[in-house]
């Protein structure tokens, strides 16, 4: 059979050998007794890493935007956050359902940010009818939004309204490497300006699981009583540290090279007859393209797609696997797993999309 291409998301990334001997040679203990060796070595790296003063580990993305919005904001206070953004889309209400906060969705530009006119004509005034604006989030990379990476100047524009509005700023940053390598800038200078952010060793960085969430040792101190409410409490966690620490010793050089094939994967696509994309957007290692007006899809396209309108759903062509994320829109993920030879395999399929 053929090799399975797996362009739906950098998550299915399986864990390297080096992970696997990782896990088993890890020295454990009770993370929730504060006892596991590689838990806490993992946490102490990644709030270095991060330029904040702690870390925490926590079992997913999702997780960690909901233990650190929870912790920033009361109930019955409310957020600002993107309409595209990953916390209002896709991680099932949480924030609302948890914690009683109160979504605040202000529109995405294409490329991530939000504008700042609308970030300040939406912090409400002081009035008995309004909630209290507490917080904002911004994503880094913006997995909606082409993968975008936002600056460190729209990102401190964007602190100074907070902190001038007592307002705090959180970052999910589940592909933070992504931005820094796009933008070839440190880490800490995407972060410098927030006062939490989370990212995802489970994702371009290839564990098998886990995020981490960095901030103040006060913001710290009180997520990981809410990580405990909330189930996220993990017993011998030093399994999902051990692969966590060679993420970040040997994956990240993997993140440019994951943006090279998406940069080939979209010169290909723009030149396939029918399909279009817009170079210029991509920036990282997430690709959106569209199938042009008026272009009828090939048999077994038409058969997986007919009568279905919930997006996204998975695509089956041969042997490449790839979403489509709304009418006539793809969106491809370059990742470890995937090869150069790879990227010229899924661009012949892909040719043969349309009739
Ligand atoms: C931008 C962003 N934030 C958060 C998450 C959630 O991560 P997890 O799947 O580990 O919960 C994802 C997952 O794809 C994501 O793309």
């Amino acid at each position: 059979m053929d090799r399975i291409i797996d362009l739906r998301s950098d998550t299915v990334t399986m864990p390297t050998d080096e992970m696997r001997q990782a896990i088993a040679n890890a020295k454990l203990g009770d993370d929730v007794f504060r006892e596991d060796p590689t838990v806490n070595e993992l946490e102490e790296k990644t709030a270095q890493i991060m330029g904040k003063e702690a870390s925490l580990l926590v079992p997913s993305g999702t997780m960690g935007n909901l233990v650190s919005i929870l912790t920033h904001c009361q109930r019955g206070t409310e957020i600002l956050l993107g309409d595209k953004s990953h916390t209002f889309y896709y991680e099932a209400g949480g924030i609302s359902a948890f914690g009683g906060i109160h979504s605040r969705q202000l529109k995405n530009q294409s490329d991530g940010t939000i504008k700042i006119s609308d970030i300040q004509s939406a912090i409400r005034i002081d009035n008995v009818h309004f909630p209290r604006t507490a917080a904002i989030t911004l994503e880094n990379t913006h997995n909606l939004c082409n993968g975008s990476p936002l600056t460190p100047e729209y990102i401190r524009d964007v602190a100074h309204i907070a902190k001038n509005n007592s307002m705090k700023l959180h970052i999910d940053g589940a592909r933070i490497f992504n931005a820094s390598v796009a933008l070839n800038i440190d880490v800490k200078d995407l972060v410098m300006d927030a006062d939490s952010v989370t990212f995802c060793l489970s994702k371009g960085l290839s564990a098998p699981v886990g995020s981490i969430i960095c901030g103040s040792d006060k913001f710290i101190y009180n997520a990981r009583r809410i990580r405990k409410a909330l189930g996220g409490g993990m017993r011998q966690a030093g399994i999902i540290a051990a692969a966590g620490i060679v993420s970040l010793d040997k994956m990240i050089d993997q993140i440019g090279v994951d943006h090279e094939n998406a940069q080939l994967l979209a010169d290909g696509i723009a030149n396939i007859e029918g399909l279009s994309v817009d170079r210029g957007n991509i920036k990282s290692n997430i690709l959106y393209f569209d199938i042009k007006k008026g272009k009828t899809r090939n048999k077994e396209l038409i058969n997986q797609t007919a009568d279905r309108n919930l997006y996204p759903f998975d695509i089956i062509l041969n042997n490449i696997y790839f979403l489509e994320t709304g009418p006539s829109r793809f969106r491809l993920v370059t990742h470890y797993g995937i090869t150069r030879k790879d990227i010229q395999s899924t661009l012949q399929i892909l040719g043969e999309m349309l009739d």
